[in-house]
């Protein structure tokens, strides 16, 4: 299929950026959208131009680099996809896309169409961890966890932080992303002993860089693993009892 391309290209973080036009010849329907993006480079390349600048590392939708904006949409227009596994054959011959990196204030624009997506990491590093030491793997059924318990962490675990939820959400909200990490440390046994310093360490750590969460949905819908917004309230409710069960984290020593 031939297409015509609207791609963002910015030089840097404090260039100008703009949509540069670009028509691709003889894509395969076959191919991944990073591949038709790897074909457009090949071209930049032959011809002496920049490459198109965009994250990516598995290409199989685990790590959660990859990520643009495909016709306005996060990781474009097939519901639970990351950008590498979108492919081809959901566009048809003609077809104008326009491609750009996501827009929120908390993940300015490094080039291209890569983002900086470190307060990602802040909000982990606040929190997103268990600090006993384990040791060695115990058997996997020295501890009992109910199986709802186990069902719902995984489907928090599921998260591949790919940044689509605050780039979806009109107040470039994190709670999507916050939430599912905090719930898949939250709901199992060894997470308990942090469980308050962390649930208030990682919302307070979110409140500093994103916008909040007014219950517009868009980024359960752009998640490319479907996480539940259900996660945003139980991390509300878990916010909440923090204050009371660690009053000297929250500087409520006198309740
Ligand atoms: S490149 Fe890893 S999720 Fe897309």
């Amino acid at each position: 299929m031939d297409l015509t391309l609207r791609v963002w290209r910015q030089a840097g973080p404090k260039a100008a950026g703009d949509f540069k036009t670009y028509h691709v010849e003889d894509v395969s329907r076959d191919a991944s959208f990073l591949e038709m993006l790897d074909q457009v480079n090949e071209a930049l390349n032959a011809q002496g131009e920049e490459p198109i600048a965009f994250d990516h590392d598995c290409r199989e939708g685990i790590c959660g680099m990859c990520g643009v904006m495909i016709n306005g949409t996060p990781h474009g227009p097939q519901r639970g996809t990351a950008t590498c596994q979108l492919h081809m054959r959901k566009f048809s011959d003609g077809d104008m896309i326009t491609v750009e990196p996501w827009r929120a204030a908390a993940f300015p624009v490094l080039r291209d169409l890569v983002v900086d997506r470190s307060p990602f990491d802040r909000i982990i590093e606040s929190g997103g961890y268990i600090t006993a030491p384990t040791g060695s793997a115990p058997d996997a059924n020295l501890i009992p966890v109910p199986k709802d318990a186990v069902d719902s962490a995984f489907d928090a675990a599921a998260c591949i932080g790919c940044g689509a939820c605050v780039a979806a959400c009109p107040n470039s909200a994190a709670n999507l992303f916050t939430a599912a990490k905090i719930a898949h440390l939250n709901l199992l046994p060894q997470g308990q002993a942090e469980r308050w310093n962390r649930t208030v360490a990682m919302v307070e750590t979110m409140e500093e860089w994103f916008g909040s969460c007014t219950n517009h949905g868009e980024c359960e819908t752009a998640c490319p693993q479907e996480i539940s917004i259900d996660f945003i309230a139980w991390m509300n409710a878990d916010y909440v009892r923090a204050q009371f069960k660690n009053p000297s984290k929250t500087g409520r020593d006198n309740l």
